[in-house]
This record gives C-alpha cells, sequence and structure tokens, in this order.
C-alpha cells in the first residue's frame, strides 16, 4: 500500500494508472476506522482494479460547536487495517494542502433540498462542507467509482444528487450498514460510549426496526408513528433530534401515495450523537 500526503504525488500516480487502462474505486474516510469503513473498502475491491482510501478530517462540515479537534485519530491503527485488506493508496492530505487559503474565502458546493432538514436542519453547514470536500476529493481522485455508508442516508443522497446536477463521470455505490450484534450500527461516534451506554443507544435501531415493521403492516399515520418512537427513546434515555418518515429517494416527508420509505433518525445520549436509519422498500 502506498502512503501518500502530497497532491502531486497522488495525481502522478492518478495519471499513471489511468494511462494504463486501470479503473479506480474510491472510499472518503475521516479515519478512525472500523468495519463499517472496511466493508467500503471490501465492495470498493470488487468494483475497479485500483483501490484509493482517503484519510481527511474535514474542518469544514464541522459547526463551531462540534467535535473537531476532539475527533478521534487514529492514524497508524488505520493505516494497518487499509494495508491488511490491499488497499492501494491511502491518501491523508494536511488541512493546508486541501485549504490552502483557509475556509474564509473557499468556494463552495451547495446542494438544495436532499440537503435540508434531518441532519442538514441540526448541523447548519455541514453538508455544504460535505458536498464540497468531496467534490474536491474526486477532483483529486478522479474514481470511477465511489462508495458511501448508507448510515449516513442524507449525506448519500446529498452526494448522489450532486454527482447527477453537476455530470460527474462517477458512480456512486451505497453499502449497507455494518451493526453490532446488539443492532447498534457501527460509528466512530461509538468509542465515546461506556458498555452501558451502548446498551441504551441500541434502542434507536430497536425504534427504527419497530416503527418499519409497522409501516410494513400497513400504518400510514405517519406523525403518531414518529410522536410514538420518540417518546419510546425518551423512555429509554435518548434524547431524540429527529425521528421522522420520509420518502425513500428525495427525503421529503412521507405521504400516504408512497410504498417506499425512510426513516431516518438522530438522538443524543448525553453528548454522542448518534444517527441511523431504515430503508422500506415496496416489495419488502
Ligand atoms: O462520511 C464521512 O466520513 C465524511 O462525511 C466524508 C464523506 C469522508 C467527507 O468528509
Amino acid at each position: 500500500m502506498q502512503s501518500i500526503t502530497e497532491i502531486k504525488s497522488l495525481r502522478s500516480q492518478i495519471k499513471a494508472w489511468r494511462q494504463q487502462g486501470q479503473s479506480i474505486a474510491f472510499v472518503p474516510t475521516m479515519g478512525n476506522l472500523h468495519q463499517g469503513h472496511f466493508s467500503l473498502v471490501e465492495r470498493a475491491k470488487t468494483l475497479a482494479d485500483k483501490v484509493v482510501v482517503s484519510i481527511f478530517v474535514n474542518p469544514m462540515q464541522f459547526g463551531a460547536n462540534e467535535d473537531l479537534d476532539n475527533y478521534p485519530r487514529t492514524l497508524t491503527q488505520d493505516k494497518q487495517g487499509l494495508a491488511e485488506l490491499d488497499t492501494d493508496i491511502v491518501f491523508t492530505p494536511s488541512v493546508e494542502a486541501i485549504y490552502p487559503n483557509g475556509l474564509d474565502t473557499q468556494s463552495y458546493v451547495d446542494v438544495p433540498g436532499v440537503s435540508e432538514g434531518y441532519c442538514g436542519g441540526s448541523r447548519s453547514g455541514h453538508f455544504r462542507g460535505v458536498a464540497t470536500v468531496v467534490t474536491k476529493l474526486f477532483n483529486l481522485v478522479q474514481p470511477d467509482f465511489a462508495c458511501f455508508g448508507e448510515k449516513d442516508y442524507q449525506q448519500l443522497q446529498v452526494i448522489k444528487t450532486m454527482v447527477q446536477d453537476l455530470s460527474m463521470p462517477i458512480e456512486i455505490i451505497g453499502v449497507p450498514t455494518q451493526r453490532e450484534i446488539s443492532g447498534l450500527a457501527m460509528s466512530s461516534r461509538n468509542g465515546y460510549l461506556s458498555e452501558q451506554q451502548k446498551d441504551t443507544a441500541k434502542v434507536l435501531y430497536q425504534v427504527l426496526s419497530d416503527t418499519a415493521q409497522q409501516l410494513q403492516d400497513g400504518a400510514r399515520d405517519f406523525a403518531v408513528l414518529e410522536q410514538t418512537a420518540k417518546s419510546r427513546l425518551e423512555a429509554a434515555g435518548l434524547k431524540p433530534d429527529y425521528f421522522s418518515i420520509a420518502q425513500r429517494q428525495n427525503l421529503k416527508p412521507a405521504t400516504l401515495e408512497d410504498s417506499e420509505f425512510v426513516i431516518l433518525a438522530a438522538a443524543y445520549l448525553e453528548k454522542v450523537r448518534l444517527i441511523d436509519n431504515i430503508q422500506i422498500l415496496s416489495d419488502a
């Protein structure tokens, strides 16, 4: 595995691969890798000749009151895991390399519609930061495919919309969420949780699963389902940020005409913000 920090070196390796006719799959990450990320790399390996993984904790997607400085950085361990998977390149640029002129005058990419509400509502500017850095990374890596976890469902829709709207020649692949045996979605933020808190955190997936079952059984009183779910989360010791039943493709609020849904949820367990979702397909 090549470990590259300089943009120039990355570009020259990508150019060489392109000249040899090699295809490229890309997995952008912020590091602190776990099985969820490794499943993205495994998927990427099935798609293309070469796999590039980036590790970059992107300051542009963190709000002023968020955990940028404390975001877990575990580079040595991350590189070891990626090498074991035979990743071709791990790209770890500095903040200065990605934002040489700082953030204040940086051009940006906004994706209206799907970025609004849910995490976009609670984390102002978050999806602008994500869309901007992913665009930059796409321009550097020039992949044929890019893999993103379905756990960040809204992020996945933002990236898919951006790629379509801006005619980027990249196929976006959503990869199913990896879960602990308890059902808790794997996340870098789980590292902040004690074993006891993980026991509480798993309720988020239980409530999502129960609500999904009710929808599959024909329940359509969305407001009641959402309110019941929030009350259950509160009773378990979680503080819901949102729990919403939406249209699966465009994230607009669900209507009686819809047959495919996604239930999106975010909840705080003390200071840790957990997110998760479940999709309901029409043939499920
Ligand atoms: O999902 C993430 O880890 C980040 O939002 C991403 C896509 C790597 C952009 O910084």
